[in-house]
């Protein structure tokens, strides 16, 4: 036999072959392509097609930037030099204008309800948190309706008026009271760097808030807006992926340590 009679559909031998061949081919693909890809519980495609691109390693198309008033990102840029020493008159003018905040924030800026604390907080934050309550970045029913007529000059000496009042000081008296690990060294495995490395204890990274003092439900409630994306007003997602990686337990108890404050004050302020 030669080898043109070899590779002939005529050989029985031949066709069978490639048929096989062909058909392994096509169960294979079927199977790589398609039946896995739906196998997979955490993905959903929203057709074959999307199935077979995503097996073949084809990139997703992220999902486009929503921007409808509740999905609005920040757009303060934050630097050192925002907000430069500020003088007297700036701050008297931001104190009278924080009268019309003292019902919720507190007279001294040491709120009395679960409000958070504004007293000795960065101004730089107090800035930035404005800003996103006036744009829309950051929501609450309670706190954007002060925010949304504020012009960049009250907003400007609101926070120096706030930064300038004297902050609750951090209370952690041990071996009394736990110190977590979360807060202590972070998690490295997943990400987290020590709290205070951003919060103000061991340094400042502008626009990271002054925790000490604030109320646990406040705080606690911030860390699961930004675990579930709530609150989105960080930029670069800098504690949404912390909060995300932060397991419940570890939610309350970094939220009873900044809590923390000694009897007294607690009653002094009541
Ligand atoms: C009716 C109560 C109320 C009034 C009045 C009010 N606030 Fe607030 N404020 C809140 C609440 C509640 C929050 C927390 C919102 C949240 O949970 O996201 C808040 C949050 C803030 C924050 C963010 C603080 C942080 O650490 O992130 C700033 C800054 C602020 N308020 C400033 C002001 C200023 C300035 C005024 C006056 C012009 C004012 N607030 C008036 C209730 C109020
Ligand atoms: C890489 C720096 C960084 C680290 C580390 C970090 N944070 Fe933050 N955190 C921020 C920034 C920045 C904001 C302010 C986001 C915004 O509104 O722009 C913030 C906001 C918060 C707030 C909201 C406070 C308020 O008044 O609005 C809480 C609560 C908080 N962080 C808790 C924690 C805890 C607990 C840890 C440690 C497990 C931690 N953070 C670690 C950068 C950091």
């Amino acid at each position: 036999m030669s080898a043109r009679d070899l590779f002939t559909f005529r050989n029985r031998h031949f066709s069978l072959g490639v048929g096989l061949t062909a058909a392994i081919l096509v169960v294979t693909a079927i199977a790589g392509f398609i039946v896995l890809p739906f196998a997979q519980p955490w993905v959903q495609f929203a057709n074959v097609w999307d199935a077979i691109c995503s097996a073949a390693g084809v990139p997703q198309r992220a999902p486009s930037v929503d921007l409808t008033p509740d999905k609005r990102l920040s757009a303060v840029v934050l630097t050192s030099r925002t907000l430069p020493r500020p003088n007297q008159e700036a701050i008297g003018r931001g104190a009278t204008l924080a009268q019309r905040c003292a019902i919720c924030h507190g007279p001294t800026g040491i709120s009395r309800a679960d409000s958070p604390n504004l007293a000795g907080q960065y101004s730089a934050v107090i800035y930035k948190e404005l800003h996103d309550f006036r744009s829309g970045a950051r929501t609450n029913a309670v706190m954007t309706p002060f925010a949304v007529n504020l012009t960049d000059q009250e907003i400007a000496d609101l926070s120096n008026y706030y930064a300038y009042l004297p902050r609750l000081p951090a209370y952690h008296p041990t071996p009394q009271l736990p110190k977590p690990n979360i807060v202590i060294y972070g998690a490295p495995m997943r990400g987290i760097a020590p709290c205070g490395s951003c919060h103000g204890s061991l340094d400042n990274k502008t626009g990271s808030p002054w925790l000490e003092g604030q109320s646990e439900t406040y705080l606690k409630a911030q860390l699961q807006a930004f675990a579930t994306s709530e609150r989105r007003n960080d930029i670069s997602q800098q504690m949404r992926n912390i909060a995300r990686a932060m397991t419940p337990q570890e939610i309350d108890e970094a939220a009873a340590y900044y809590a923390s404050q000694p009897p007294d004050v607690v009653k002094a302020v009541d």
